[in-house]
């Protein structure tokens, strides 16, 4: 926003996160975040005061978290909370944008709270303008967006987003409030439908010896199934994907109708998450004091982000039969670390067998490695090249969720190799 010419305030109640970034200093790793924090430092404020923030804003943009509750709806306690901050501190008309993934019809709720706790005689819209940028790539991922999707119930509110994204010359397709909020689902269960689709087929290809990397590259070609979001792997992870799939299948049941397709989605990759996993219990008498390797912690590679990563399901099942695991990630250990800590002065609860380590290398996981598994893409693990796993491992068993090797290099490096749809 600041960017493209706006004066920008970023409100938050951690004061920690607040102080790196008044630093200059982005709590999260992504890619061009800070250098574009200090381009633009002079239209760039940040603050826990959201009070003197709130009273003279022209837009307030609502960003905060929908966590995923125990039965799938999203929590929207955090929207609550802001929303009743900004009725009791505006002092002027004001447009309230909700960014975060909300269920569809929470924006009329926001702009009904939003009244009933009005303080000043001000006139506040609410307006639902949902987020499209992953991980990893969010700053061109917002610069360059396919599109930019405006929901709003009134020409005034249209008008102002309109002007704020005039600058981003991009793509603006305006609709009704409802509609953006289920464009948001809708595509974000879309794309998790895909992944899942192309697992389940890659699990028919190894039972029928095809390949899947030859069948997604054969069905990319064509436009209206497009070539991203075809890679078969080890499951969607992330802050979206599984909540989003979940919400929107709580969201049907609430009005008695089946989401069928998406239950699908989220059935397939419940399975494919542990799937290596079980494929190496049926090769292997047992864990218990082998060596294991884990390449990649975090759910994709670009993000220091654990949500939902599928390590977090393979480890504790790894542990528990006794693995001692030498894990590497480039940049996610030591979230990955402060769950689940290394040394037993660390831990609030012993593990019950089963070790982990964390190692600055690919190399130094894999060396003396009985069993090795690649759980994320991370460039630094793409560069290990097959015949080091021969070389370093002691047994040189590979058991890759992300497809990253050519199944007959690995087979010439003398490698017995597992990946995902191919045999
Ligand atoms: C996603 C959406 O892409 C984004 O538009 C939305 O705003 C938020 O959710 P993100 O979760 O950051 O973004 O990452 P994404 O790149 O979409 O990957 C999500 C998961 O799917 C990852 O675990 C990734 O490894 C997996 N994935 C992605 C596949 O398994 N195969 C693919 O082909 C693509």
């Amino acid at each position: 926003m600041a960017h493209r010419g706006h004066n920008v305030t970023c409100v938050d109640i951690d004061e920690k996160k607040i102080t790196m970034m008044q630093q200059g200093i982005s709590p999260i790793y992504e890619q061009d975040l800070e250098e574009l924090m200090y381009i633009n430092e002079e239209k760039l404020g940040y603050t826990t005061d959201y009070k003197s923030v709130y009273k003279n804003a022209d837009a307030i943009f609502i960003g905060v978290g929908t966590p995923e509750q125990p039965d799938g709806s999203a929590n929207l306690s955090y929207i609550a909370t802001v929303a009743r901050q900004i009725a009791e501190t505006v002092e002027k008309d004001c447009l309230v944008v909700v960014k975060s993934t909300v269920p569809v019809g929470t924006n009329d709720k926001v702009e009904q709270f939003i009244q009933d706790f009005l303080v000043n005689d001000v006139n506040v819209q609410v307006a639902s303008n949902p987020e499209f940028l992953a991980q990893g790539t969010a700053v061109r991922d917002t610069l360059e967006a396919a599109r930019i999707i405006i929901g709003t119930n009134s020409i005034k509110a249209e008008n102002t987003l309109m002007a704020i994204y005039e600058p981003f010359g991009l793509p603006i397709v305006s609709v009704s409030r409802r509609s953006a909020e289920m464009i948001k689902y809708a595509a974000n269960d879309f794309l998790a439908l895909k992944i899942s689709y192309m697992n389940d087929i890659a699990n028919l290809c190894e039972l029928v010896g095809a390949d899947i990397e030859d069948v997604a590259r054969g069905m990319g070609f064509d436009s209206r199934i497009g070539s991203k979001f075809l890679n078969a792997g080890i499951g969607y992870g992330g802050s979206c994907f599984p909540k989003d799939t979940k919400a929107l299948d709580y969201l049907a049941t609430l009005h008695g109708y089946e989401l069928r397709t998406v239950k699908a989605a989220i059935d397939v990759n419940n399975d494919q998450k542990i799937l290596l996993y079980k494929k190496a219990c049926q090769r292997l008498i047992t864990f218990n004091g082998l060596k294991v390797a884990v390449l990649g912690l975090t759910f994709k590679s670009g993000t220091d982000d654990l949500r939902e990563a599928p390590s977090l399901d393979n480890v504790p099942l790894l542990l528990a039969q006794g693995a001692d695991i030498y894990a590497y990630d480039p940049i996610g250990s030591e979230n990955f670390r402060r769950r689940f800590p290394e040394t037993s002065s660390e831990r609030e609860v012993e593990y019950s067998k089963g070790s982990i380590h964390y190692v600055r290398s690919a190399e130094a996981a894999l060396d003396g490695a009985n069993v090795c598994f690649i759980f994320t893409e991370w460039g630094e693990i793409k560069a290990v090249m097959p015949e080091d796993y021969n070389r370093l491992m002691r047994t040189p068993l590979v058991y890759d969720g992300r497809n990253i090797y050519d199944v007959n290099e690995m087979r010439e490096s003398g490698v017995e190799y597992y990946s995902i749809g191919r045999k």
